[in-house]
């Protein structure tokens, strides 16, 4: 893996030269100690964390605007996306994501779940994708546990009409309790059922639906206030459209797809686009890992 943006002005730039013998000998630049940022190599867990950290666990002059409070939303609270596209702007192949994905990229998708207090995702993804509960990754648990944090983040799960199996170890042995937002008319029964299922009911929406900024500060209020949404496309086309998503993690992978999936986005038009600013790029056999922060608003206070 290699850090293609941003590059410090120290950063050497990789340009082979020959050896006497015509053998390419590397970097004609590195400097002594310590791998170059630009080296493909494999990146550490902890190396990955300090890249995605969390705006607020970031000190000093670089660390960028910290999350603040738009108006109906608590302060300190961010939601970023972590989301796989083909080159042609494919979500899933057949229904899913992972043949989409690499190793490289689960190896993201793992570390973006160790930095957060919760992962948001939408009910049809969850069937889809067949959802278990987080495990326990080092080096992640034991940073947690010093942070006074549990040691995975809870999964919360956005259904209106609750067709969820609420037998799956997802709700039934997670380590802590999966979430699962819903509108205070769900399905009575089905609210029974999840509720003796072990997870933890949280009623975000007038109607059967939840609204979406209702969930952010819901979170919020429990003190989950690192989130992170593994999608589904349409459950983000709502956090985007609610003005709540303050970061996008977009895997792009090496590959066409062609067919009709849907783009990682998915729902009602914007009325204006909404303007994004890289953040950073990681490259690994040909796949970008970028990420991207969403630029303050002008006559708001959003990011
Ligand atoms: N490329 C990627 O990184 C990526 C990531 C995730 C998923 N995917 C793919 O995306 C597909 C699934 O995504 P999707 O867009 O079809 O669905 P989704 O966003 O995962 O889930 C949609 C469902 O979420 C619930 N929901 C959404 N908004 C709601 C609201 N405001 N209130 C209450 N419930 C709400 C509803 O569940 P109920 O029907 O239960 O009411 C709805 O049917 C799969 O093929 C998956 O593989 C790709």
């Amino acid at each position: 893996m290699r850090r293609l943006f941003p590059l410090s002005a120290e950063s050497p730039v990789e340009s082979p030269v020959e050896s006497p013998a015509g053998a390419p000998t590397g970097s004609a630049a590195r400097p002594l100690g310590g791998p170059s940022p630009v080296e493909d190599r494999e990146w550490t867990l902890e190396e990955l964390a300090e890249a995605y950290a969390y705006p607020d666990l970031l000190p000093g002059p670089d660390a960028g605007p910290g999350p603040e409070a738009a108006p109906g939303r608590p302060a300190g609270v961010w939601l970023r996306a972590n989301m796989v596209s083909s080159l042609d702007g494919a979500a899933h192949h057949d229904g899913r994501s992972q043949p989409l994905s690499s190793a490289a990229d689960m190896r993201i998708f793992g570390v973006l779940r160790g930095l957060a207090d919760a992962v948001v995702v939408g009910a049809e993804t969850v069937r889809q994708e067949g959802y278990r509960p987080a495990r326990a990754r080092e080096p992640f648990a034991a940073r947690r546990a010093a942070e006074g944090r549990p040691p995975v983040p809870a999964i919360a799960v956005i259904s209106a009409s609750l067709d969820l199996d609420f037998s799956l170890p997802l709700f039934t042995e997670p380590l802590v309790p999966t979430v699962v937002l819903t509108g205070a008319h769900a399905p009575a029964e089905r609210l029974a059922a999840a509720r003796a299922a072990g997870a933890e009911v949280v009623l975000a929406g007038e109607g059967t639906r939840v609204d979406p900024a209702r969930v952010v500060a819901a979170l919020a209020e429990r003190g989950l206030t690192r989130l992170l949404t593994e999608g589904g496309p349409k459950l983000l086309g709502q956090f985007a459209a609610a003005g709540v998503l303050d970061e996008l993690c977009l895997s792009l992978a090496p590959l066409v797809t062609a067919g009709d999936a849907a783009r990682i986005i998915n729902g009602p038009g914007l009325m204006e686009p909404e303007r994004f600013t890289l953040a950073s790029v990681l490259e690994d056999a040909g796949f970008l890992f970028t990420r991207y922060r969403r630029l303050r608003q002008e006559g708001n206070n959003r990011l």
